[in-house]
């Protein structure tokens, strides 16, 4: 059984009065402590695979199972508590509040787990140290460069021990010098903690980063290739 699977996954949106198919059957799966990387056009369907994976969004036809769970018939409720135990998201806009420290940031997935304030608080620190931030903790996201705030929501995705880290165009914000810095923490944290990583992506610099590179076609999966590292 693998950690994540899928099994022939449509996806249908409707523009205007016509349906389209956005994903045409995708089957699909990755072992714990893997790296894949899935890249393809805009407009593949790429965002749309990754949201479905993570239970964002629900496929329109299809099976899909997630560390032993199968999510097609969870309701909202479920879905946001399989979320929180199973998953971090990264985005490219980093998606952080603007209000909050970075602390306050990293802190808050803790608070929908029912974490005591003074453990939310030495559980949040510790993220953002092990991603180098400790002397920005109290910073606002406003007061941070765009690699300081993609570490913060790289330790907001992680701060509650998920299995699986989704990622969608970690790097699209960055130059390639803080991108590599983003993608050696994202190693890091998939060789020492054995975390599984699926990131989405336009970057052959991230594709470098791993263990196989999921090809997307107009819907399709064309190809999978195992990279030679
Ligand atoms: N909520 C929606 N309603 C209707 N169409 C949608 C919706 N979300 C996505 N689409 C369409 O689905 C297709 C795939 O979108 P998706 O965002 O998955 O592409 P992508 O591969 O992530 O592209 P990019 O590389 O530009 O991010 C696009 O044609 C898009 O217009
Ligand atoms: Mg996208």
């Amino acid at each position: 059984m693998s950690l994540i699977e899928t099994k022939n996954i449509v996806k249908n949106f409707k523009l205007g009065k016509v349906g389209v198919k956005i994903l045409k059957g995708i089957s699909l799966e990755v072992e714990k402590g893997e790296f894949v990387a899935i890249v393809g056009e805009s407009g593949s369907g790429k965002s749309t695979l990754l949201n479905i994976i993570g239970g964002l969004m629900p496929p329109s036809s299809g099976e899909i199972e997630i560390n032993g769970k199968k999510l097609i018939g969870l309701n909202e409720n479920q879905l946001a508590l399989f979320r929180r135990d199973n998953i971090g998201f990264i985005f490219q806009s980093y998606n952080l509040l603007p209000q909050l420290t970075a602390l306050e940031n990293v802190e808050r997935p803790l608070i929908f787990s029912g974490i005591p304030k003074k453990t939310r608080k030495i559980m949040a620190l510790n993220m953002i140290e092990r991603v180098g931030l400790a002397d920005r903790a109290n910073h606002k996201p406003s007061e941070l460069s765009g690699g300081q705030q993609q570490r913060v929501s790289i330790a907001r995705a992680l701060v509650n021990n998920p299995e699986i880290i989704l990622a969608d165009e970690p790097t699209g914000n960055l130059d390639s010098k803080t991108s590599t810095e983003i993608l050696e923490i994202l190693k890091e944290l998939n060789v020492e903690s054995k975390k599984t990583f699926v990131v989405v992506t336009h970057s052959k610099q991230v594709t470098e980063y791993a263990d196989r590179v999921i090809n997307m076609v107009d819907g399709f999966i064309t190809s999978i290739d195992k990279n030679s590292i």
